[in-house]
């Protein structure tokens, strides 16, 4: 129950510090959170997260079941899974959908000759974009989406399938190929919080040369300010590299990016942070 939440987060807790001082292992946490989840838990979110199906964290499912609020329908399991949307990251990730939404809504008002153009990178399930276009259904958009998982592609074209003639989904790796249209806006989320900063900047640099001039990059990546990283880490097994507003400056002056031309903005949560860049027009 709701009430029981603060006792659950202050265990978790508890048990992140010991890691933390190498008393225990993750492993060893993790070994019995397995154990628990294949006896007791079976069908809800977190057995999903355990799982990996498409073999890594993250994948389009999941993100989309925490869009959905998806909820068990076995009865005794409901609470459990009514817990997990209750957690901060998963606010931070439908926060995050709500972002990009008015983020369309800010480049679409602004005055252009022709359709807007926007590479989503890590598109995943594309809910957001199948939002925004009931939202706009008349709107002289132009997307591409790309995205290494197939599965994620074939959902996402199922998802989209009323706005298919104005959206191209690649299924590609983006750390060796991107589409290069040439962007009005270029939004990654969900991916550069999987990468080391090696990768993040040379993924960076290339979002940056598809982007237009007078255009806008924005990658999310989450920030340690995370309240559910011990869960995460310790019951999922859902690791992610967190960052602070320096480190992702920091990052983009690497890739290339003018100091001018950087900010560093964030969902209500806090919990998910957005690295904005803009090309010099
Ligand atoms: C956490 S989901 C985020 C989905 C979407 N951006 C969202 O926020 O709803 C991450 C997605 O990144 C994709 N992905 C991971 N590595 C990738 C890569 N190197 N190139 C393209 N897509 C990748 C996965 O297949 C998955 O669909």
């Amino acid at each position: 129950m709701p009430t029981d939440y603060a006792l659950v987060n202050q265990k978790l807790r508890a048990l992140g510090d010991a890691v933390r001082a190498g008393l225990l292992q993750r492993q060893e946490i993790l070994a019995y959170a397995r154990d628990l989840t294949g006896r007791h838990f079976q069908g809800t979110l977190q057995a999903q997260a355990l799982e990996r199906k498409y073999g890594y964290s993250g994948d389009f499912e999941i993100i989309d079941a925490i869009y959905q609020q998806q909820i068990t329908h076995k009865p005794d399991l409901r609470l459990w899974d009514l817990y997990f949307h209750a957690q901060a990251a998963p606010i931070a990730v439908r926060n995050r959908k709500s972002y990009f939404l008015r983020l369309l809504d800010q480049h679409h008002s602004m005055p252009r000759k022709g359709p807007m153009q926007v590479l989503d990178v890590a598109s995943g399930p594309a809910r957001d974009l199948r939002e925004w276009l009931l939202d706009h259904p008349a709107a002289d958009v132009r997307f591409d989406c790309v995205d290494a998982d197939v599965h994620a592609i074939e959902h996402a074209r199922r998802l989209c399938a009323p706005f298919i003639e104005r959206i191209e989904f690649h299924h590609r790796n983006a750390m060796r190929f991107l589409p290069s249209r040439g962007y009005d806006l270029v939004w990654s989320a969900g991916l550069f919080d999987y990468l080391m900063d090696r990768s993040f900047v040379f993924l960076l640099k290339s979002l940056l040369a598809v982007t237009r001039p007078g255009g806008e990059v924005v990658v999310g990546n989450f920030s340690p300010f995370n309240p559910s990283r011990d869960y995460m880490e310790l019951l999922g097994d859902w690791v992610l590299t967190h960052r602070v507003d320096k480190q992702l400056i920091e990052l983009a002056r690497e890739a290339g990016a003018a100091p001018g031309a950087i900010s560093v903005q964030w969902e209500p949560a806090g919990v998910n942070l957005f690295l904005h860049i803009r090309r010099q027009a």
